[in-house]
């Protein structure tokens, strides 16, 4: 059974990259910010204040996986939120058992699991057989996440979307539990100046590496 960290920034690649290989090597997909964002979208619906963490800590108790399923959880507002809840250590906590069902006990049909965010490597699955670290400059992930946002009917700006991913950035690399980090035995695939093709390609030599070993 094989395990895939895949971590890093918003707009750095790393969920495009995820399941792609996946798809190639037939494993479980969890992409992990769903989770989060997927709390957001109750908290948000169910008009919970970010002050009553008693109530946002027991809805995070019942995400299950047919909750990721909404397409509304990719807006900027829910990213923005989830980034927030996901400082709450009781909520990392609470989707943290989740997760590691998800890796260690995928389908029987599937050879494993990959999973992306910002912390797998270093603390969701630290055993992981394989761990990437996908990252870019902020200003090349600003511009997809633009693109993304525009191809889907949702018109931004430029400049709101940087100082958003800014922001988003600090907070998620800040926060006391489980923040965004580089794993010691991560593999590092800087995707800047990167087509689609090639940071799969070099994600995919990683992994057959490893695979050789
Ligand atoms: O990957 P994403 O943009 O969908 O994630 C949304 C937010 O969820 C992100 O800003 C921080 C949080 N998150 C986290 O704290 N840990 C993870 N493993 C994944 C996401």
């Amino acid at each position: 059974m094989m395990i895939i960290a895949i971590d890093g920034p918003a707009g750095s690649g790393k969920g495009t990259i995820a399941k792609e290989i996946a798809l190639k090597y037939n494993l479980a997909h969890l992409e992990t910010g769903l989770l989060y964002r997927a709390l957001a979208f109750k908290v948000f619906e169910n008009k919970i204040e970010l002050e009553n963490r008693t109530q946002i800590i027991k809805v995070a108790a019942t995400i299950t996986l047919d909750d990721l399923e909404n397409v509304k959880l990719r807006s900027e507002e829910i990213g923005n939120l989830a980034s927030k809840v996901a400082t709450f250590p009781e909520v990392r906590q609470a989707l943290l058992e989740f997760q590691r069902n998800f890796a260690n006990s995928p389908p029987p049909s599937f050879n494993g699991a990959v999973l992306d965010g910002r912390d797998i490597g270093t603390f969701v699955c630290p055993q992981a057989n394989i761990k990437l670290y996908i990252t870019a400059q902020l200003e090349v992930r600003a511009e997809r996440r633009l693109k993304e946002l525009q191809n889907r009917g949702i018109e931004s700006i430029y400049t709101a979307v940087i100082q958003n991913m800014r922001d988003r950035d600090l907070r998620d690399a800040s926060r006391q539990q489980a923040p965004l980090k580089i794993a010691k035995d991560a593999h590092i695939i800087d995707t800047s100046s990167l087509s689609f093709d090639d940071m799969l390609k070099q994600s995919i030599a990683v992994i057959e590496q490893h695979l050789k070993k």
